[in-house]
């Protein structure tokens, strides 16, 4: 590796270039690739509030629904087979994304994006005609194939092309583009559920082939990153499509960091039995809990279940989807809170502000439910009661929205080793969609069970999640990828995990001037 690099955790070693407009199209266009995940979590909450849609396909819940009124409020919705229709793609997700970690190695990150928008078209068209059951959930298995190839190669892509000291912000393009997704799903189910005649959730699933589209498209036009050009073998094309996305001629330091990351990377047969590896701890344990973390917040609670959950505490059909409306407007806005503080902030800071304001609004929440519904479920909300609720709902999105939601996807995405990096994202991704699964499929049973003690259950693991951020997530805005692992050495806690043999950032210098391990 190139030598005399200054590392501090902080502020890092950065290398000749600019933020091009080229690099720029390339992430915006890629990070569409969000796009689709967003548009998936959207759209089946309000697809499966609508009365034909559930009349259709899934006639007991809708009786239960319409006959029963007496009923308890918080066990109308619980079907096995209505969370399976919402969290059936999440498992297909999960198994693709391990597939589509070999194909983003072996034929680069452009095809892993191609090619899950491409099956995702499939799943949308399946969706929107669909006769019965197994036509929606082969569609939305297809669906989930498609997500599971995009989320494994879009933050890599975005990482890889962005330089160091705004990897923060392009990365959270993607994040963003989710959020946009969600609420352009959910502006479409508030259209689509006023069409007489039953028919409207079909729009509904088939308009998922609009951001399918584009990211198919869009993907044949992106060029393949350095990073991955080297990987396949084609060094010359790597050099000249470093100096056009950092816009310099000078781009030698950063080449020749790339060929011996990747040279290193090489040397690493097994990265699956490399990553159990004691040195590779802390990275192992923040790819495994951060996506868990960022379930437990129970974010998807709300975007899955937005206007079931609005039905659930009083509203009507049209406030329901409107109040899922507000929730996704406030979801995109929030995000750009993060895209443009996370690099001069830090991820600690939004980490930590974002829980403490989860937690309160979850305790606030769960108390406004409790005192009007008790724990009968039988109750009615005035007008300002459940602008008081959805009030708080969007405050907590915010916190969600710029911190454990972009940050859940970047802070995994950076720090882990080139060696064992490709295995480190398919944990991550995986472990993120097992747990998003696992919310979905519990949620309307959760609710119907734990009832208002849900929304303390979510505080309590925030309390657990925030406590586990501030006394083991070290800092690591602006440290450039190749010398993370020094910020792990200089942890209270995680450098144990590491002996100074495992530190190979060659003719590194540390902020106080001493030189660590020279090149190996
Ligand atoms: C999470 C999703 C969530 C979304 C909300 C993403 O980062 O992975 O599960 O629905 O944020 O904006």
């Amino acid at each position: 590796m190139a030598g005399g690099a200054i590392v501090n955790p902080g502020g890092g070693k950065e290398y000749p270039g600019k933020l091009t407009l080229f690099v720029f199209l390339t992430c915006v266009v890629a990070a569409t690739g969000g796009l689709i995940f967003g548009y998936d979590i959207g759209i089946s909450g309000g697809v499966t509030s609508m009365d034909s849609f559930l009349e259709k396909f899934f006639p007991e819940v809708y009786r239960k629904e319409k006959k029963d009124t007496s009923t308890n409020q918080y066990c109308k919705f619980d079907s096995q087979l209505l969370t399976t229709f919402t969290s059936s793609l999440y498992l297909a997700a999960l198994i693709a994304s391990f597939l589509a970690s070999a194909v983003t190695t072996v034929f680069g990150r452009k095809w892993s994006m191609f090619g899950g928008g491409l099956v995702f078209l499939v799943g949308a068209a399946l969706n929107g005609a669909a006769r019965n059951i197994f036509m929606l959930i082969l569609g939305r298995i297809l669906l989930g194939i498609g997500v599971g190839f995009a989320n494994q190669s879009v933050p890599v892509y975005l990482s890889e092309m962005a330089p160091a000291h705004l990897r923060g912000m392009l990365n959270i393009g993607f994040q963003l583009m989710i959020t946009v997704g969600i609420l352009a799903a959910n502006l479409i189910n508030y259209g689509t559920s006023k069409i007489n005649g039953g028919w409207g959730w079909r729009i509904s699933l088939a308009l998922a082939a609009v951001p399918a589209g584009i990211i198919t498209l869009g993907a044949l036009f992106l060029p393949d990153t350095p990073n991955s050009l080297i990987e396949r073998g084609h060094p010359q094309e790597a050099k000249e499509m470093l100096r056009r996305i950092r816009g310099t001629d000078d781009v030698h330091e950063e080449y020749n960091d790339l060929v011996a990351a990747s040279e290193e990377s090489k040397l690493v047969k097994h990265p699956w039995a490399n990553v159990i590896r004691r040195k590779y701890r802390p990275q192992l344990t923040m790819a495994i809990l951060i996506p868990i973390f960022q379930q437990l917040t129970g974010i998807n609670v709300i975007m899955f279940y937005a206007p079931v959950l609005f039905k659930t505490i009083g509203f009507g059909d049209n406030a329901s989807l409107m109040s899922a409306v507000i929730t996704g407007l406030v979801n995109v806005f929030s995000t750009l809170v993060s895209v443009f503080t996370v690099d001069k902030l830090g991820r600690r800071k939004l980490f930590l502000q974002g829980g403490f304001q989860m937690i309160l609004c979850q305790i606030i929440v769960g108390t406004l439910i409790v005192i009007k519904l008790g724990t009968s479920g039988e109750g009615h909300f005035s007008k300002t009661y459940a602008a008081f609720m959805v009030f708080f709902i969007c405050v907590y999105v915010a916190g969600f929205a710029w911190s454990w939601g972009p940050l859940g996807w970047l802070v995994p995405s950076e720090i882990f080793p080139l060696e064992i990096r490709s295995a480190g994202q398919s944990i991550n991704v995986s472990v993120n969609m097992l747990f998003t699964f696992v919310i979905a499929q519990a949620f309307l049973a959760m609710l119907c069970h734990m009832k208002f003690g849900l929304f303390y259950f979510f505080a309590g693991w925030v309390v657990i999640m925030t406590t586990f951020v501030a006394l083991f997530l070290p800092e690591t805005k602006n440290v450039p990828i190749e010398e993370m692992i020094l910020v792990w050495k200089a942890h209270w806690f995680w450098s144990k995990f590491i002996s100074d043999d495992d530190i190979h950032v060659g003719n590194v210098e540390m902020s106080n001037g001493s030189k660590s391990k020279s090149v190996v």
